[in-house]
């Protein structure tokens, strides 16, 4: 149950201030593109239906009880497999120009590799067709985690570089298919996440040298990376240089704004290492060619190495920087220092050899958790708009020129999943705010500060299936009634809605 009293910060933390009055008057410009955005294995339901194959993520819920905080599968999610008819007119008729989703690869390709299943092309064709007919711009993630369970089974999934093939030839086949519908293309979502979300099962029972635990665990996760961004440098420099494709193509970025937690040296390298983590493992590649100094130091063998001809593939190989971006978070050295952390793979906090933890204000965190299940969605508007300038202009110089678009922010209220009344679900206050508090921020960045954003995307369509903690936690700014499948939308969404109303975009 919600506390009669939602615990606020005592004083104003330099994350908190919502609301940017000076911004009030800023128009943004006819082109910006703004929407909501989704990703199949979340939204789609329809798990084996009309040939669609099986994806790691459809087997984890299953093999692993308590795999999912509440024991869910997104078999069914939102059904958006048979109910995107509605939901497209849904977004229609609420003005939303723009939608970001993703391609489902084991429906598409049900084994990953081999026969095409012509019925879940034909499934694809008709959702590209009915966005057209609407007039919804389809911003397209052709990989977001739910990688063809065969491939796992067949070489290790992402640990092995015969994915790269197998990859490209399933990202070729969308986008020669599909590029005259598409406003944007994002090769990957999130490769920060090639650990286990990504990629590999998250328990050691079944696979240990792939779980993440050990140093087995973190080649595996680099390895993933190395390949992802082989298989994105790959489509990327075909799409444009031998299909000739015009559209925008990058791929999606899980970062958030790290401050330090005192004002010692130590702190501060704590802060950049994570940002070499966080933002460099893959925007270092493709802005400079190679991986942090930082990873390589320490990772060493750990960290696959490329070859000139991959380093030149990967360079420039992204159109803009895509952010998704959530909260912020705090950041300080290990208590024995970050050289002999890193001198150490068994040490706790290796690789990053930096502690991080949630921002606190005067003993309270500095605004709501928006997940249940976490400890990593805090609602500290305040964060992003540094945050952008920084990338902008210090971590990513090159990127300030090419844009940036934040694909993603959003919130899960923590007590929506126990709410007995609609109305309750409906009037989401603290997501609202959070969307307000997070849209000035943004636009103060791109209006007071310089930053070149180019776009807005939030998280998410409707409520779905979160990850590991499942569909109790609602990012959604519909409400999906999980038994009827009827949507509502929550007040959020008139505010973000409203939000682009008042900054000049009435679609
Ligand atoms: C980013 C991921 O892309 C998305 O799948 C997830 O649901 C949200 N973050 C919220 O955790």
């Amino acid at each position: 149950p919600e506390p009669s009293v939602f615990p606020k910060p005592s004083y104003l933390h330099p994350l908190v201030p919502a609301y940017v009055s000076e911004v009030e008057s800023a128009k943004l410009p006819e082109d910006f593109l703004w929407g909501v955005a989704s990703a199949a294995l979340q939204v789609e339901g329809a798990v084996d239906a009309e040939g669609k194959g099986p994806s790691v993520w459809d087997f984890i819920p299953h093999r692993w009880v308590n795999s999912i905080a509440d024991n869910t599968t997104a078999d069914v999610a939102a059904n958006q497999y048979y109910l995107y008819k509605q939901d497209n007119a849904r977004l229609k008729a609420l003005g939303i120009p723009a939608y970001s989703f993703t391609i489902s690869w084991p429906r598409v390709i049900p084994f990953g590799k081999g026969p095409v299943n012509e019925q879940g092309i034909a499934h694809y064709d008709d959702f590209f067709a009915n966005m057209e007919e609407n007039g919804i711009k389809s911003v397209v993630t052709l990989f977001h985690w739910d990688t063809p369970l065969a491939l796992f089974n067949s070489y290790g999934a992402w640990t092995s570089r015969d994915i790269v093939a197998d990859y490209v030839r399933y990202a070729k086949l969308i986008i020669e298919r599909y590029d005259k519908y598409v406003t944007t293309w994002y090769t990957f979502n999130e490769p920060q996440y090639c650990n286990w979300r990504f990629s590999n099962y998250p328990y050691g029972t079944l696979l240990p040298s792939y779980n993440g635990i050990g140093t087995g665990g973190m080649k595996a996760e680099y390895l993933c990376g190395h390949y992802t961004l082989l298989a994105h440098a790959e489509v990327y420099q075909w799409y444009k240089n031998v299909y000739k494709g015009t559209k925008p193509m990058s791929f999606k970025n899980s970062a958030n704004w790290i401050i330090p937690n005192t004002t010692s040296a130590a702190d501060a390298d704590a802060v950049t290492r994570v940002n070499d983590w966080n933002m460099g493992w893959f925007g270092g590649p493709w802005t400079d060619g190679d991986y942090p100094a930082s990873m390589r130091s320490t990772l060493g063998d750990l960290l696959p190495t490329f070859t000139q001809a991959e380093k030149d593939m990967i360079k420039g190989s992204a159109d803009f920087y895509a952010l998704d971006g959530y909260t912020a978070n705090v950041a300080a050295a290990p208590p024995n220092g970050i050289a002999a952390c890193a001198a150490n793979a068994s040490d706790p906090n290796y690789p990053t050899c930096a502690v991080t933890a949630i921002v606190y204000a005067d003993g309270f965190p500095i605004g709501p958790n928006s997940d249940p299940g976490a400890t990593w969605l805090w609602s500290t508007p305040g964060g992003i708009r540094p945050y952008l300038s920084f990338i902008a202009n210090k971590y990513f110089p090159k990127v300030a020129s090419k844009g940036i678009v934040v694909s993603e922010f959003g919130f899960a209220d923590p007590y929506e999943s126990s709410f007995d009344t609609l109305a309750q679900i409906l009037w989401d206050l603290r997501r609202a705010d959070y969307m307000q508090g997070y849209l000035d921020n943004i636009l103060a960045a791109r209006a007071l500060d310089g930053v070149n954003i180019t776009g807005i995307f939030a998280w998410a369509i409707y409520d779905n299936f979160e990850w590991n903690s499942g569909l109790g936690t609602k990012f959604g700014l519909q409400y999906v009634n999980l038994t009827s499948q009827e949507r509502h939308p929550k007040a959020s969404m008139f505010q973000f809605l409203n939000w682009f109303k008042l900054h000049g975009l009435d679609s």
